[in-house]
């Protein structure tokens, strides 16, 4: 009997991962012969635990929270924009046995914006809430859309300063402190802090987001996070959690791997509607 292929996530946690049922549904859809599992890996285990998946045959990762950055340090090659952030999310093994590191959650968050939604990025004015990894992970293939500006807002300014600094020669970027906010709008705003994960919201004044914005929170869960109410309750056009990006940034690892790109609008469909079952609501 022949092995299939393996795939896998690491994370910590890892138990609640969607990822196992995306590859899962692109799979069949695709009719590709693969196995893809969750496995909860802890940072101090990552590398001997990366080794022993490799050298055993597996094909490819998935890297989640708190492991984005060890991955990038694992890998022997790096996609460009997987070397700008600073953060991995694929490891690919190569014919050759080296290992490719890519970040595909900002290609997943521009698919999502603009062929999911209808959202236009070119000559927008964007905000970025949060200067931490999920930040440096989506910039990159948000500037290459050309939009007006990014401005990267964060409690912590020298974290935000430096970002801009790292990413100065790829786009219009500056960064500002939340007191700035007050006289300034926006058509799409971007959450990218961790605050959604403990319900909580960054303070943000009410004119900040401009008539016909939109608001995109990197976060999701089963029920409507703190700044997706808020995008709603400012009359946004469109607001948005993160299920849509964590589809289709599983899209672009999925074509990496296996060089056929699955259609993901089913998919996210199929999540909807378990997260309807759940009383999601928008
Ligand atoms: P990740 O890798 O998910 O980006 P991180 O690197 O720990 O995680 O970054 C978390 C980001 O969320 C930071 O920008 C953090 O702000 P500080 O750098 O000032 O700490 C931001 N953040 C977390 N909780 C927040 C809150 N309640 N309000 C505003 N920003 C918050």
């Amino acid at each position: 009997m022949t092995m299939l292929d393996q795939y896998a996530v690491f994370g910590h946690p890892i138990s609640h991962s969607k990822s196992p049922r995306i590859h899962s549904l692109f799979a069949e859809q695709t009719h590709q012969q693969m196995q893809y599992i969750a496995q909860d890996v802890p940072a101090v285990n990552f590398k001997t635990t990366a080794d022993a998946f490799f050298s055993e045959g597996g094909k490819g990762l998935n890297c989640t929270v708190p492991l984005k950055e060890l991955a990038w340090q694992y890998a022997d090659q790096l996609s460009e924009r997987a070397r700008k952030s600073k953060a991995v999310n694929t490891l690919a093994r190569d014919t050759d046995g080296s290992i490719l590191g890519d970040n595909t959650d900002g290609i997943g968050l521009v698919n999502d914006l603009t062929l999911n939604h209808d959202i236009t990025l070119l000559n927008s004015r964007i905000l970025i809430l949060g200067a931490g990894g999920a930040t440096r992970g989506i910039l990159l293939p948000l500037l290459a859309q050309h939009p007006a500006h990014i401005t990267i807002v964060n409690r912590t300014q020298l974290k935000a300063k430096t970002i801009v600094h790292e990413f100065a020669d790829t786009g219009s970027l500056n960064s500002c402190d939340y007191a700035d906010l007050t006289s300034l709008q926006f058509d799409l705003i971007i959450n990218a802090t961790s605050a959604s994960l403990s319900d909580e919201l960054p303070p943000l004044p009410n004119a900040l987001l401009a008539a016909s914005g939109s608001c995109y929170d990197l976060a999701y869960g089963n029920k409507p996070t703190a700044f997706v109410r808020w995008g709603a309750a400012q009359q946004a056009r469109k607001s948005l959690d993160g299920l849509g990006m964590l589809v289709e940034q599983a899209a672009e690892a999925f074509a990496l791997w296996r060089g056929i790109r699955p259609e993901t609008a089913p998919v996210i469909d199929l999540l909807n509607r378990d997260r309807e079952t759940l009383n999601f609501y928008r």
